[in-house]
């Protein structure tokens, strides 16, 4: 059957059997009432810490709680001023102003579209923040991780990692979430590792962090009636749970097809005015996305040739944080080099999901290439 139409993402490709043994289990929770909570949960956060290498990871109820949750746990007040990157999606800002503290955005590098420590340097001198949220966008990290957190943490910057899109991601062969002092992951249906509904997930290093974090997303329990702290609901449900196992059995392969998704476009979309690009050489990607980049003024002319091929993309993303209109009451400064601007105007993802075939594949170089 020859393809018509790729969609940009689909959450419709399944292992065989995977649906049933889901069903069977949610049959299961539910004659036990296991809807909040339970050993399911148990379980779910100790395979989410041997599949990242965590000493903690807690689940909650979505990715941006997850970076809520972590600033408070980590001790970020009203009026502290956090760093975030000007490229990242607006849940990362949001969450810095929903605790009461102060954004300042920070422009990315062109060619990494991620932090580089010299400009990090530059925004920590001159804004003295209590704490960062370094993004991990496109399922990469920086090739500079680990000298951004060195820095960070010889001056006295909290270093908070927003990994919505990075489950699975490593740099210089070590886990990602697994080595950050803290990290937040987004277990929305579309991410790699994906839930049956809205959650999320923290994961620490730290003790203390880990036990604040755990007190804040149940109301700042210290037990049924005592409150320690003010928190709020947030905890994760036991089918989210359940479908975060069962997936977590296959997320290797799942990342396999998706990276296969990126080379495949890396290597038959060569010479193009449209580039793959791809993360450093010491990073190993997720497959989160494919990125690719293109001249401002032709970007149109290619948009219209994938939706008349009927072949989704994306934008991801397509404008800086400082410039939302959401963003100008509570931004607090910014470092802007008109990198994140310039590349929310040339960045176009083409489609990548688990199980893309290579038909589907083809289909998409082929009109990605008529299209010059
Ligand atoms: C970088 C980033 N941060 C935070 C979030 C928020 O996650 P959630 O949608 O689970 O709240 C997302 C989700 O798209 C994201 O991509």
């Amino acid at each position: 059957m020859s393809i018509q139409q790729v969609p940009f993402i689909t959450l419709n490709r399944f292992e065989p059997g995977f649906r049933d043994e889901f069903l069977g289990g949610v049959a299961s929770l539910f004659d036990k009432t296991q809807f909040v909570g339970g050993p399911i949960v148990g379980e779910m956060e100790a395979n989410l810490a041997k599949y990242t290498k965590s000493k903690h990871a807690i689940g909650c109820a979505n990715g941006t709680d997850a970076i809520q949750i972590a600033l408070r746990a980590v001790g970020v007040e009203k009026n502290d001023k956090v760093l975030v990157p000007d490229m990242t999606f607006w849940a990362t800002f949001e969450a810095v102003v929903n605790v009461g503290a102060n954004p300042v955005t920070v422009d990315v590098n062109r060619e990494a579209c991620h932090w580089d420590l010299a400009t990090f340097q530059k925004a920590v001198e001159q804004f003295k923040p209590k704490a960062a949220v370094m993004v991990h966008l496109y399922g990469w990290v920086t090739p500079q991780t680990l000298e951004i957190r060195k820095y960070a943490q010889e001056n006295g910057v909290i270093l908070i990692e927003d990994g919505a899109q990075c489950f699975g991601t490593e740099i210089n062969g070590e886990s990602v979430l697994g080595t950050a002092l803290i990290a937040t992951t987004s277990f929305y249906p579309a991410k790699v590792l994906g839930a049956s509904g809205d959650a999320g997930a923290v994961f620490t290093s730290n003790d203390e962090y880990a036990k604040n974090v755990r007190t804040l997303i149940n109301h700042g329990r210290t037990d049924h009636y005592s409150h320690g702290m003010i928190g709020w609901n947030s905890r994760i449900g036991a089918y989210e749970s359940l479908f975060l196992n069962l997936s977590l059995k296959h997320i290797d392969a799942r990342i396999k097809s998706r990276m296969n998704a990126v080379k495949f476009y890396e290597e038959s979309l060569q010479g193009l005015p449209y580039k793959i690009y791809r993360a450093a050489s010491n990073v190993t990607e997720n497959g989160y996305c494919s990125v690719g980049m293109i001249d401002p003024g032709l970007r149109p002319k290619l948009i219209e040739s994938l939706k008349a091929a009927n072949i989704g993309y994306g934008t991801i993303y397509p404008g800086a944080m400082s410039k939302q209109s959401g963003a100008a009451p509570y931004l607090a400064g910014k470092i802007d080099n008109g990198n994140a601007h310039h590349i929310s105007q040339s960045v176009l993802n083409l489609p990548c999901f688990a199980y893309i075939t290579s038909d589907e594949l083809q289909y998409v170089v082929d009109v990605v290439k008529k299209s010059f």
